[in-house]
């Protein structure tokens, strides 16, 4: 009798317990092919292209007497109307979103009088400057609320697209997420005598390219479950706006492509496949233009490329999925997701541009062959060879003059990339393969596919100063913020790193 109870309730509880796990098991899986379907993201076809893209205005900027070229950068809260009659609250430079472009040229001295007018401390990075550390804008230049930072440097470097954006211990994904960022160009005296297309926001045009969430009129930066490159958005943006169209006047039109978003890999491409000419890199321009129908930008990377258009016609800069990688990395970190960015309209009848020059420029990398000792460097979200960043580690001392090769390698936990601040460095290859096309010009920033090794090679024109760090990162705005980064100063031959604590603004 009590057997036969104990049995039944035995198997009661068995049945309760088989259907408990038969539920979980239809809402976990059901959960997870939602999860797994609604990951992939694509805004090919619906984007409607009617704001006109808007072109950050060129800064202003005065030359004081000993020759210096002197700008103004506010960093503010404000608000942007994005969408038709809503206002979303935003950061930007001098105005809401983003901030103007600066412009300089190769031998000038330039100053840059920054003020913080946010209500948290934050910094201004010039990503891909050579320029004194002290100067870089990097965690350790915080500048308090209501504070002034004017550093200032002479350019000394190619023309190049490069940009600038908040370095806030912890919080850059934030600060740059919330707008702010903007373009630095520098121009030199061979790039002037190039036949390229530069008529800034005519037919040489800025293009911001940031992925965005709306919630309402507010801009939504959370990070969803399971994407752990950090912050992905449902639909892109170029300049600040949503649905961007532009009409150009000319056969040939540059496209000065920055991947400003905090974890998003671009493909760039045209909706008709059409051939571009690929004409500079993150940091100047090419030896010669490169044709080609795609190019990859991960976080923080640019691009130049010259497009040709026809009389009348209308295409699409579009970002493809990608073409390496495994089934779950595509899904979760963006890389089956495919957006329409841009679209060009020509105008019925067009300007014709003088044929893309053959030769660019001479190449100012350094030599492999050059190297006088060689680094490497592990990539893991956790840290950058075993370690988390630490403010008042020096994690690399050196030498002033001297050229470095650096081997990067991506152990394997998932996608990532690798900045490295001050200098502008050769690939040396990729899987012990030569770069492509589009890793053949100056580089700071590279993709770090999941398992790839990559050699660099890197000249360290100083000045030294043993005191105050540059950085070196995973441009994944998250794992940046979590400690992807790590440090290195410049010091003349057989000096001793400094003690570059001074712990700030975090
Ligand atoms: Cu664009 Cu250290 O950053
Ligand atoms: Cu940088
Ligand atoms: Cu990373």
């Amino acid at each position: 009798m009590k057997k036969t109870r104990g049995r039944s309730r035995f198997r009661r509880v068995l049945i309760v317990l088989a259907s408990v796990v038969g539920v979980l098991a239809v809402v976990v899986g059901g959960g997870f092919t939602w999860l797994w379907t609604g990951a992939d993201i694509s805004t090919v076809g619906k984007v409607r292209f009617d704001h006109e893209m808007k072109v950050p205005p060129l800064a202003e900027s005065t030359v004081r007497k000993d020759g210096t070229r002197v700008f103004d950068l506010r960093m503010q809260a404000g608000e942007t109307e994005f969408k038709d009659g809503k206002k979303t609250p935003t950061w930007g430079f001098n105005g809401s979103y983003l901030g103007p472009t600066l412009r300089a040229a190769r031998g000038e001295k330039v100053e840059v009088r920054v003020r913080n007018s946010l209500d948290e401390a934050s910094s201004v990075h010039w990503h891909g400057m050579h320029l004194p550390a002290v100067m870089d804008g990097g965690p350790h230049q915080a500048v308090a609320p209501g504070a002034r930072w004017n550093p200032y440097w002479k350019i000394d470097q190619p023309a190049a697209t490069l940009w600038y954006h908040p370095h806030p211990h912890g919080e850059t994904e934030q600060h740059v997420a919330r707008g702010l960022a903007g373009m630095f160009l520098i121009d030199d005296a061979k790039s002037a005598q190039l036949a390229l297309p530069k008529r800034y926001g005519v037919d040489d045009l800025p293009v911001i390219v940031q992925d965005v969430n709306f919630d309402g009129a507010k801009l939504d930066h959370g990070h969803q479950f399971l994407r752990n490159v950090g912050f992905l958005g449902k639909q892109t943006m170029v300049n600040g706006t949503l649905d961007p169209y532009k009409e150009v006047g000319d056969r040939l039109v540059r496209l000065r492509l920055l991947n400003a978003s905090t974890a998003r890999i671009y493909t760039f491409g045209f909706d008709d496949s059409r051939q571009f000419s690929l004409v500079g890199t993150d940091g100047g321009l090419l030896e010669q233009p490169a044709g080609m129908k795609r190019i990859q930008l991960s976080p923080g990377e640019r691009a130049e490329i010259v497009v040709e258009m026809k009389a009348g016609e209308r295409t699409v800069l579009r970002s493809s999925p990608w073409q390496e990688g495994g089934a779950w990395e595509k899904r979760f970190n963006g890389g089956d997701d495919s957006f329409d960015v841009l679209q060009l309209r020509a105008a019925k009848t067009l300007r014709d541009s003088p044929a893309l020059p053959t030769r660019l420029v001479a190449s100012e990398l350094p030599a492999a062959k050059d190297a006088v000792r060689g680094r490497y460097f592990e990539l893991k979200r956790s840290g950058i060879n075993g370690k988390k960043m630490d403010m008042g580690r020096v994690d690399e001392t050196v030498t002033r003059g001297t050229t470095e090769v650096w081997t990067l390698h991506n152990g394997g936990d998932m996608t990532h990339n690798f900045h490295v601040h001050d200098v502008q460095f050769r690939v040396l290859s990729v899987d012990g393969k030569p770069p492509e096309a589009a890793l053949r010009g100056p580089k700071d920033t590279i993709a770090m596919p999941l398992g790839a090794t990559v050699k660099i090679a890197l000249r360290f024109d100083g000045p030294a100063d043993p005191d105050h760090p540059y950085m070196f990162h995973c441009h994944l705005l998250d794992h940046e913020d979590h400690g992807m980064m790590g440090q290195f100063v410049v010091v003349e031959k057989g000096q001793k790193a400094g003690a570059v604590g001074g712990h700030t603004g975090h």
